[in-house]
């Protein structure tokens, strides 16, 4: 007789997605519900790219690219990168998403028993990825303002400290930083010699002047940014990161022994992506921001989003898991604070949906935020 042993390895036990369970077995019995808790664009992929797709598997571009991704798509991402920053020469590895880009990067640079630090609230993925790997993660309070403030960086590095994480804009809190915020953060990584991983995958949705990016700030930084939100390509998996060659390098070495490279056809097809104008719809997103940010402020604590499509308002009472399960009673879809924080005072809302489900949405959390006696 072998003893009973688990079916799963040890690493499992590090990930705990219980939070986001609860709320999506709760949606389960949900008929017809007023969503607001979608984290992609409710756009399509602009026509030049399905076409060039299309063509692409019509012309048998349908088996492996090399490692580090297509060579075309490589020298457009390269060159969109020298438009925007004045100069770049570094390598460029194609990723699964900005999601392959963050699991290689951590794999490839923070040992085990090393600690990330990670402002808070924070996406989901940095929690358990850290964790998946045998780091540690390092929260650093960003409330009320979720700006990232230097000093509680400062105080958070200790000897074992490896990487700090920021994402600007925000999920879930649709913050984004300021260049002095970026540069503030970025003293602090510089003064104990850190890694930056930079995750910019929302830099297209800024709304109140002009993007930041930490890309020119430090010779540290890992940058990754993707197709998924900018394009509406959620399900193409294409991102991309840049750095330190040598971090590229073992990143793309990592990528060999796991996502392999890229689906080839769509590699093709986010290779004119750039070309295409996302200013429409940008300012579509913009109005949405305005309308739900204007359609709360009077009920409840709601700090204005500069980006992204997601808002992070305080729920009335304080407890934002007992709000949601309300909120989820009267068929309003949110995500409790506690599923990107360690906290649970707030909740969040993605305002990627159509205006009327806005204004639905909005009607009926005033109404529960009134009854709260807020
Ligand atoms: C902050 C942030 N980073 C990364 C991702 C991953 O996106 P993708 O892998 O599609 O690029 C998301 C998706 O929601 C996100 O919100």
């Amino acid at each position: 007789m072998t003893e009973p042993t688990s079916l799963l390895a040890d690493r499992m036990s590090n990930i705990d997605a219980s939070g986001i369970r609860k709320v999506f077995d709760l949606a389960a019995r949900m008929k017809d519900p007023i969503n607001l808790s979608i984290g992609q664009p409710d756009f399509d992929v602009p026509d030049p790219c399905k076409d060039r797709a299309i063509e692409a598997i019509r012309k048998g571009r349908n088996r492996y690219t090399v490692t580090q991704g297509d060579a075309e798509l490589r020298e457009v991402i390269a060159a969109n990168l020298k438009r925007e920053f004045g100069r770049f020469d570094g390598p460029v590895l194609v990723t699964s998403g900005s999601s392959g880009g963050i699991l290689l990067a951590l794999m490839a640079t923070v040992n085990p028993g090393d600690e990330v630090i990670v402002p808070d609230p924070y996406f989901v993925m940095y929690k358990h990825l850290i964790n998946l790997i045998g780091a540690k993660p390092v929260f650093v309070d960003t409330y009320p303002d979720f700006r990232p403030r230097a000093d509680r960086l400062e105080a958070a590095v200790t000897p074992r400290t490896r990487m700090i994480i920021l994402n600007s804009p925000c999920n879930p809190t649709g913050a984004v930083l300021s260049a002095e915020d970026l540069a503030a953060a970025v003293a602090v990584a510089k003064r104990h010699g850190l890694l930056v991983m930079s995750d910019e995958c929302y830099d297209a949705f800024v709304y109140d002047g002009a993007f930041a990016s930490t890309w020119p700030l430090y010779d540290r930084v890992i940058l990754l940014r993707s197709f998924s939100k900018t394009y509406a390509m959620t399900g193409w998996r294409l991102g991309y990161a840049v750095g330190p060659a040598e971090i590229v390098q073992a990143m793309t070495m990592l990528q060999q022994y796991t996502f392999v490279c890229g689906p080839a056809p769509l590699q093709a097809g986010a290779a004119v992506a750039f070309e295409t104008d996302t200013a429409g719809r940008i300012e579509d997103f913009r109005q949405r921001r305005n309308m739900i940010y204007d359609g709360l402020r009077e009920r409840f604590r709601v700090e204005k989003p500069g980006g992204a499509f997601y808002i992070f308002p305080e729920a009335p009472g304080g407890n934002a898991t007992r709000f949601v399960a309300r909120a989820i009673e009267n068929n309003v879809l949110i995500i409790p604070g506690n599923v990107f924080s360690e906290r649970d005072t707030h909740f969040r809302i993605s305002y990627a949906a159509s205006r009327e489900t806005i204004a639905r949405g909005i009607e009926v959390l005033n109404r529960l935020a009134h009854q709260e006696g807020a």
